[in-house]
């Protein structure tokens, strides 16, 4: 387990871009692979969950060939006719590409065991597997067909309305990759909207989803590949920004964001805190909104935050956390019962590990209250095997007094292989 000591710099400063937006990158990946024709995907980031997804595209007979530079490939797609793999498939810690695959897989005539490590063996799949089966494939799982390996045996499928039962972008997802290959329309009705990169690509390729409000009508129909330049993960940035306006001498430009509105709920928490984060050279490329964002230092207030903010803060919130400890007043978090089944449960191993730098902090079913005290001390930390947590604890660090020890840093490489790098490029000793 890498074992990282990390403390607070003088100053944190630079200019920094980003990986490649993890969500935008499966989609461009597996909507490709099925379309008619091939496309370029330029600034892939080389993550461990992108590379899951990439790794069984391939196993499905699906030909994606690096080009020069490590971040593009051209992706040849094959018009909705994918070949069974002899092998089990395996997602590694990536929630999206399970779920999001299950719903391409149960519409292919063959079987498919879709599987990942201990962390996605834990994670709910009953609200694609309901879902699936409704749309007349044969899915099994365990524990009563609601966790991985999930067992696919795809075919024929048939339009359905839908309700979610939580506003979740991959079972959106999972469900309009089905439907796309259905007869008949399917209706997906959500409790609250979560981010729509699948519905901007579906459109981009020449798909239709009709949005009424927070009611999705999907048609059947074939892809046309798709050319795509993906910004920089908002995700990863979160790191930073909070990194930069919670220390006392910090200015940080990161660039070539992506600003899909249904992620920059972290712009908008630290906006209310009081954070001076500035957003420029705003541009559309490919559907996608996108900008760089200059942070500094900043004084911090307390919010609140639940409803229909979680959905756009989601994987935001253990970093944000750290922000509520530097801030003045206590910070509440409520409505995001959701992080409980993340790549950790996020809500009780965020408040474990901040506790142990000294944060005063209260554990709700639903949340957190966080009291800022306006510091961290160093302490021992682990990161639980979430690249999210591990990250925010190293942000944590950058931010208290004393030396912070982080256990199971290398969970970072999930989504941010080069994290550590850039942080020792932004911080001057
Ligand atoms: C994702 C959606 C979110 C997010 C996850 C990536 C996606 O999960 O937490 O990291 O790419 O669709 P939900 O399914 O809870 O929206």
């Amino acid at each position: 387990m890498a074992r990282r000591r990390i403390k607070r710099p003088k100053r944190i400063e630079g200019v920094l871009s980003l990986p490649g937006d993890k969500s935008i990158s499966h989609r461009a990946l597996i909507l490709n692979a099925v379309a008619r024709g091939s496309a370029e995907l330029c600034g892939l980031p080389s993550g461990a969950d992108v590379a899951a997804t990439r790794r069984i595209l391939k196993g499905l007979g699906v030909k994606i060939v690096p080009l020069d530079g490590s971040d593009r490939v051209a992706v040849h797609g094959r018009n909705w006719s994918l070949r069974e793999s002899g092998g089990i498939l395996n997602a590694g810690n990536s929630g999206s590409t399970t779920r999001l695959l299950a719903g391409l897989l149960a519409g292919q005539p063959f079987l498919s065991v879709l599987t990942g490590d201990a962390s996605l063996r834990s994670r709910p799949m009953a609200r694609v597997v309901g879902p699936l089966k409704a749309m007349g494939a044969c899915v099994m799982g365990r524990a009563g067909d609601s966790l991985a390996p999930l067992v696919i045996r795809g075919g024929s499928l048939r339009g359905i309305e839908h309700t979610l039962p939580v506003a979740s972008a991959q079972v959106k997802s999972s469900i309009i990759l089905a439907a796309l290959q259905a007869t008949g329309d399917t209706v997906i009705r959500q409790p609250a909207s979560s981010r729509d990169h699948t519905e901007r690509m579906v459109e981009a390729m020449g798909g239709t989803i009709k949005q009424d409000g927070l009611a999705l009508t999907v048609k059947p129909g074939s892809l046309q590949a798709v050319d795509i330049n993906i910004p920089g993960d908002i995700s990863s940035a979160a790191f930073w920004l909070v990194a930069a306006v919670c220390h006392p001498n910090a200015r940080v430009r990161l660039r070539n964001v992506g600003m899909n509105p249904g992620r920059t709920g972290i712009l908008d928490v630290l906006k209310d805190m009081g954070a001076n984060i500035s957003v420029e050279g705003r541009s559309m490329v490919g559907g996608e909104p996108r900008a760089d964002l200059v942070a500094e230092s900043s004084p911090l207030r307390a919010v609140d935050i639940g409803g229909e903010t979680i959905p756009r803060v989601l994987d935001e919130i253990p970093v944000l956390a750290v922000a509520a400890c530097l801030a003045k007043g206590s910070t509440t978090i409520r409505d995001a019962q959701e992080l409980r089944v993340k790549e950790s449960d996020r809500i009780s191993a965020t408040l474990a590990e901040l506790s142990r730098l000294g944060a005063f902090v209260e554990e709700r079913p639903d949340g957190m209250v966080i009291h800022g005290s306006g510091e961290l001390k160093g302490g021992t930390v682990r990161s639980h095997g979430d690249h999210r947590l591990a990250m925010a604890l190293a942000v944590a660090g950058m931010l208290a007094g004393g030396e912070t020890i982080l256990d199971g840093s290398q969970a970072a490489s999930v989504s941010y292989p080069q994290f550590w790098e850039r942080l020792d490029t932004l911080r001057d000793n």
